[in-house]
């Protein structure tokens, strides 16, 4: 065999496994079909979505606070070719980086299209074509945009995550369809910079998977920001003609709305991605929503095959495929690792961010399990009041006799950054009580997580 181990994607589960497995000494080689590494997160997902999201809370900054810090600027303009100059700056310096990292750790890359000749063999297209053979191997394939039927993504009007990363103009009114993370996010880039935005949600509250007060809470920011929600409509069509889009929608009394825009993206999720991989043909299993079916341990039905990362079940996040990446490299040396899937949080990067840990407040009502809750608004922070960030509060859920802490979720500037205390807590069983005696500095936003844990743990905030 040319390898010991061949990992075919070079995403957040792809690249991290290939780099836990070099480390674990095997011999190993990355295979992947874009010229660029670092799969949907570093290219047209996590990354660049994080550089326009900074740029864009800048500009609305120097448009609506800055006068009040006592910073007068002429009017700001946006220059959004530079914006997108700097976003593709941000996209090579990760992508580089990760080139880096394959050399430093021996890893040899294989650039085109991978494919099952047979179980131990991987044939690439790329310039040439070439097979290569290993003893294990780890699919790290990813995901695409997921679409309706009856919606044509044309790519320049009626877009995806990726063209909405890459636009020539700012939209005058952008359309979405999906009130998940992708649109509320690239939603608050857009109505930062100007563009009205109207959003289609189907469920009755946007980002589902969150808590509820989460959902409420950002409802009203995202308001205030100017997005237009309509929710529990479902879309029945998307018309294009020349630069203006219809989309059109019915709510449960099939009442029709008509949206007009200039700009649809559509983001309703993604969905696994195992085009021209060949599982067919080595007898690779898939389940019904065409991701590849793991067990416990993430190996297929194939002895020597594990999926990983957005392929499989599970949240699609990119610290998810890492994590999996990690997990997989260690068993295959033996070791005996471990996810607490539990314990992977989740973070929406709007203003202000959201961020969670643990289960919801539904979720352990649904299990009938006796609970407190403590909350904290960052209005009553000094912190918040001191940068004018008074948005948000902390909501801590514990169980109502032993007081451990259960879910963590935060709405607030820098929610993205405090949730890993929230983490390292649960992942230590923590009761809201050990957090609430638990010297936080002052002034700090997570003054906030420590007053809502005393407000869980014994109904006694100090401030409030
Ligand atoms: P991917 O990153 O999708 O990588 C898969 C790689 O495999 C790709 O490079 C692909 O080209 C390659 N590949 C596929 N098939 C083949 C083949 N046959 N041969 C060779 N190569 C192949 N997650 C977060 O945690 N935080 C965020 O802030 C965040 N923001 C996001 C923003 C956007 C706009 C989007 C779209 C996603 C975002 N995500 C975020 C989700 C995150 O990007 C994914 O969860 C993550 O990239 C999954 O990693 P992966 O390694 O499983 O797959
Ligand atoms: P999503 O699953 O977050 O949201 C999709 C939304 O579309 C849901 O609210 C759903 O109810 C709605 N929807 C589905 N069908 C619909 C229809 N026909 N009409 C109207 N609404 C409909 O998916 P999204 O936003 O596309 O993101 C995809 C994945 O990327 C997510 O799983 C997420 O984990 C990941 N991601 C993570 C980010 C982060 O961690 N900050 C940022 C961006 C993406």
């Amino acid at each position: 065999m040319d390898y010991q181990v061949i990992v075919i994607g070079s995403g957040p589960g792809g690249y991290v496994a290939a780099i836990r497995c070099a480390q674990l000494g095997f011999k190993t080689a990355i295979v992947e079909k874009y010229s660029s590494l670092g799969g949907t997160c570093l290219n047209v997902g996590c990354i660049p979505s994080k550089a326009l999201l900074d740029s864009s809370e800048h500009f609305h900054n120097a448009t609506h606070t800055f006068k009040t810090h006592g910073i007068d600027i002429s009017e700001p303009k946006v220059n959004f070719k530079q914006m997108i100059v700097r976003k593709s700056d941000v996209v090579s310096q990760n992508t580089d980086g990760i080139e880096y990292l394959m050399k430093k750790n021996k890893i040899d890359v294989f650039n085109g299209l991978g494919s099952f000749l047979d179980p131990h063999t991987i044939q690439i297209e790329g310039k040439e074509t070439q097979s290569i053979t290993g003893e294990k191997i780890i699919i790290a394939t990813g995901s695409k945009p997921a679409s309706l039927p009856f919606i044509k993504v044309d790519k320049k009007r009626v877009i995806t995550s990726t063209e909405a990363l890459e636009l020539k103009e700012v939209p005058k009114h952008l359309l979405i369809i999906g009130g998940g993370v992708i649109g509320l996010e690239l939603g608050s880039v857009y109505a930062r910079l100007g563009a009205k935005v109207s959003v289609v949600e189907f469920l009755d509250g946007i980002i589902p998977n969150m808590d509820k007060t989460m959902s409420k809470e950002l409802q009203k920011s995202l308001k205030g920001l100017g997005f237009d929600f309509y929710l529990s409509h479902k879309v029945t069509g998307v018309a294009v003609k020349g630069k203006e889009i219809t989309v059109t929608a019915e709510n449960k009394t099939s009442e029709t709305i008509r949206l007009k825009g200039d700009y649809c993206l559509v983001s309703i999720g993604r969905k696994a991605y195992t085009e021209g991989l060949g599982l067919d043909k080595i007898g690779v299993a898939l389940d019904d929503r065409g991701r590849v079916v793991v067990d416990q341990n993430l190996k297929t039905n194939l002895d020597h095959i594990w999926a990983i990362g957005d392929v499989v079940k599970g949240a699609m996040l990119a610290h998810k495929a890492e994590e999996e990446g990690v997990f997989v490299a260690e068993q295959m040396a033996g070791q005996q690792p471990h996810i607490h899937y539990n314990l992977i949080p989740g973070v929406v990067y709007t203003w202000p961010e959201v961020a969670s840990v643990g289960a919801t407040e539904d979720e352990l009502k649904k299990e009938k399990r006796p609970i407190k809750i403590g909350k904290f608004p960052y209005k009553a922070l000094g912190r918040a009041r001191a940068s004018m960030d008074t948005e948000g509060l902390v909501k801590i859920i514990a169980d109502a006799s032993t007081d451990e802490i259960l879910g963590i979720h935060i709405i607030g500037a820098r929610a993205a950054d405090m949730i890993a205390a929230g983490v390292t807590a649960m992942e230590f069983r923590a009761s809201a009580e050990d957090v609430a005696r638990m010297s936080h500095a002052h002034p700090t936003y997570m003054e906030a997580v420590k007053e809502a844990c005393l407000s869980a743990t014994e109904n006694r905030p100090i401030h409030m």
